[in-house]
């Protein structure tokens, strides 16, 4: 048997030294390596906003088990060590809703145009590391992504919140219909899918939530995303910049929304660059499969008065671009084209983002382009104009990821619409 040597004195307290340099250096790398770990009873993850994106933003998620996770963020990245976090709240809601418990979080008084970082605590461990961007007070340049229908084909639906990863905009405006069947199979795997909007690194794209017709039950986006009741609202982006009407198409357009809509305008809309509007049913639909939009066409001549440059719609399972337009009755067609008039309005849409396509077979004369192919628009908001590109994600795996630095610049591989073989960029000219 041979004996252990003990080592000289002298070099004793060197390996201690030695020993605790190491395990520090362990402990970091596998605190870096780890961001994403996630020991709490917590998933399905999303971060809403409903109004002043400048400071407010609700984060909600669903606790498996165990009591509400409590949120710890700050504008320091801390990754999972909740306690170095500066801030710290409790849950304001928990939901009961489609077999989830859906706990809501509304963080307030936040710093415009920064980065927050934060993480869940609950009984069970820490969720990974998650950040997002708040929307600057400055009228400064921003990118946005509209598109909605992601109902039926969970393939295409992965693919366009890929797409929504790799081009990393602002936010995503969410034009209803998320699901096919307003149940809890439908969320369960709709909220699931809605992770792939997240980076690797744990970046949240706020997502705008819109009720569609398949939003059967009146209170599922209240109960799945936090929204108030009858889920619509309006916020300002860069002060004067932008400022977004989140409508709901699935009640009546005039009634207490469509008075609501016109004090606010009257309130709000001064000195505004550009005031857009979002919203599920179409007044004109792009396919002979839907009946007009007899209740969203009440908001056409709020839209003119008030002098909106951009409506986006969503429900017919095709693309569209429109010239600028003006509510016109005397002609069949609803609206008359009126691209030198600075109150007219240029409406997108309609709603490819997993949903069966239909036949783009009805066009107006003022129609700009109408196509059949999954999709969205990708906007890009600056103080002289919005520009439109409409992205295909069908080829999602090739495409690279966005430049942080020309966060309009299309990244490698991207596929772009051009609507009858004209522009792939559309202007609306701030006016
Ligand atoms: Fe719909």
């Amino acid at each position: 048997m041979t004996q252990r040597k003990c080592p000289p004195a002298k070099y004793r307290s060197f390996l201690v030294a030695l020993t605790v340099l190491f395990s520090a250096i362990a402990s970091l790398s596998g605190q870096n390596a780890s961001v994403n770990a996630n020991t709490s009873k917590t998933e399905k993850y999303r971060l809403v906003w409903f109004e002043d994106p400048t400071t407010t933003a609700t984060f909600v998620w669903n606790q498996l088990e165990g009591d509400p996770a409590t949120l710890y963020y700050g504008l320091k990245n801390e990754g999972r060590n909740k306690s170095k976090y500066t801030e710290r709240k409790e849950v304001d809601r928990v939901v009961e809703y489609d077999g989830m418990r859906n706990c809501m979080v509304t963080l307030e008084s936040l710093k415009p145009d920064s980065w927050y970082f934060m993480c869940l605590g609950d009984g069970a461990g820490v969720s990974r590391l998650f950040y997002f961007r708040t929307a600057p007070k400055l009228p400064k340049p921003f990118t946005f992504i509209c598109g909605g229908d992601s109902r039926n084909f969970r393939d295409i639906r992965q693919a366009a919140n890929t797409m929504c990863r790799k081009l990393s905009p602002l936010f995503v405006a969410f034009t209803g219909d998320m699901i096919s069947s307003d149940n809890a199979e439908g969320w369960n795997d709709w909220l699931d899918d809605w992770q792939l909007t997240m980076s690797d690194s744990g970046q949240l794209l706020p997502i705008v939530p819109h009720r569609g017709n398949h939003e059967s039950r009146p209170e599922s986006i209240p109960s799945h995303f936090g929204t108030s009741k009858d889920s619509y609202g309006a916020f300002n982006i860069g002060s004067g910049l932008f400022r977004y009407y989140i409508l709901n198409s699935e009640i009546p357009a005039d009634g207490s929304q469509g008075n609501w809509l016109r004090s606010d305008l009257e309130k709000n809309a001064q000195g505004i660059t550009h005031l857009v509007a979002g919203y599920h049913k179409p007044m004109r639909p792009h396919t002979s499969g839907k009946a007009l939009g007899r209740n969203s066409y009440k908001w056409a001549e709020t839209f003119y008065k008030a002098g909106f440059d951009l409506v986006m719609e969503s429900d017919s399972h095709v693309m569209k671009r429109t010239l600028p337009l003006k509510p016109f009755t005397g002609g069949g067609e609803d609206f008359k084209a009126a691209p030198n008039d600075p109150n007219a309005t240029v409406y997108l849409g309609e709603g490819c983002w997993g949903a069966p396509l239909r036949r783009a077979d009805v066009n107006y004369s003022w129609t700009v382009g109408t196509a059949a192919f999954n999709g969205f628009d990708w906007l890009h908001v600056t103080p002289g104009a919005i520009f439109d590109k409409t992205v295909k994600v069908g080829n999602v795996a090739q495409v690279g990821q966005v430049d942080p630095k020309n966060p309009y610049r299309n990244p490698k591989g991207l596929k772009l619409w051009a609507p009858n073989g004209g522009d792939e960029v559309l202007k609306i000219p701030a006016d």
